[in-house]
């Protein structure tokens, strides 16, 4: 009997526990870097968007467990316009023992899956962004020595794939999170319940703003105004009070961090004085996208 492959499709793909003991593997890769849990393996990453870090962070991730990572552009490949995912799925199943995808419509993922016999991992999609979350916990935790109890909170477009996966990923953790957003920019009420769920299994309280307010908080976290495949002219005028200034990063705790899970836009959502100022963290997060991913891929191949 074969089993059904454990695809990450979003922040609620690992369970509570799961999360942790990912999390901790992380921490683990830190310390013990190179293994070779991946050692024969090959993993297919493919990109339907562009990418600095997690293109970097996956190509070197899987050398370091000792896999072949091969590293496809689509629009060099034949999948999605003149092959379906479906076939793509089946046919890339027969070659590696796991597709990493970076994708737009979170349908193309459950598309593929239909005939993959071999995990997926979301590598971003226009709704979550799952590995990014798991790099942010492990930066969070590093930091602060736990997560359950923490205070983040996020201001910006809050409908996006980030704001999506902060309230999925960091109730998960137990972590507090708010969303801080004006009308037109919070999240959709089917992402809000889905993370309700979870932050009712851990006890972390979810919220949604509509004031740039960080009171006492021990995470600011914002992302850019207009993410990969929006309309770059889309107005963001009403986004502007929630530009993470020195100001408002005044008022969140004393030894409060800044995140973002970069690329940043100086100027726009944060102020370059706090994103090159001593409370940012935000290199630690990206250099964090390596451990936490191949803790990831060594947990699926457990
Ligand atoms: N944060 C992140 O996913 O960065 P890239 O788009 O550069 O991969
Ligand atoms: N929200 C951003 C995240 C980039 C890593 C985007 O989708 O473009």
């Amino acid at each position: 009997m074969t089993t059904a492959p454990h695809h990450i499709f979003a922040d609620d793909s690992l369970t509570v526990a799961e999360q942790a003991e990912v999390l901790d593997l992380g921490l683990d890769m830190v310390a013990n870097p190179i293994r070779k849990s991946l050692q024969d393996r090959s993993v297919a990453v493919l990109f339907d968007k562009t990418s600095t870090r997690t293109r970097f962070s996956f190509d070197v991730g899987i050398y370091q467990l000792g896999g072949h990572p091969i590293i496809v552009d689509s629009g060099v490949s034949q999948m999605g316009k003149k092959e379906s995912y479906q076939d793509t799925g089946a046919v890339l199943s027969r070659f590696v023992d796991a597709v990493v995808w970076r994708t737009g419509a979170h349908q193309n993922l459950h598309d593929m899956a239909e005939t993959a016999t071999v995990p997926i991992v979301n590598a971003l999609c226009d709704d979550f962004h799952p590995c990014q979350i798991l790099a942010d916990l492990l930066t969070i935790k590093q930091r602060k020595g736990h997560l359950k109890g923490v205070k983040a909170v996020y201001l910006g477009d809050g409908a996006n794939n980030m704001a999506n996966s902060y309230m999925l990923g960091f109730a998960t953790a137990g972590v507090d999170i708010t969303i801080a957003a004006p009308e037109g920019f919070q999240p959709e009420q089917r992402f809000v319940d889905r993370a309700q769920v979870r932050a009712d299994e851990t006890g972390a309280t979810l919220k949604v703003i509509g004031e740039p307010d960080v009171t006492g908080a021990d995470v600011v976290i914002t992302d850019t105004w207009v993410s990969m495949g929006m309309d770059a002219d889309r107005d963001t005028s009403a986004l502007r009070p929630f530009q993470v200034t020195p100001e408002l990063m005044s008022t969140a705790a004393r030894d409060a961090v800044f995140m973002h899970c970069l690329p940043a836009y100086r100027g726009y959502e944060v102020a370059a004085e706090v994103i090159d100022g001593p409370q940012s963290i935000v290199f630690d997060e990206a250099e964090n996208r390596l451990h936490a991913q191949k803790a990831l891929l060594e947990w699926l191949f457990r």
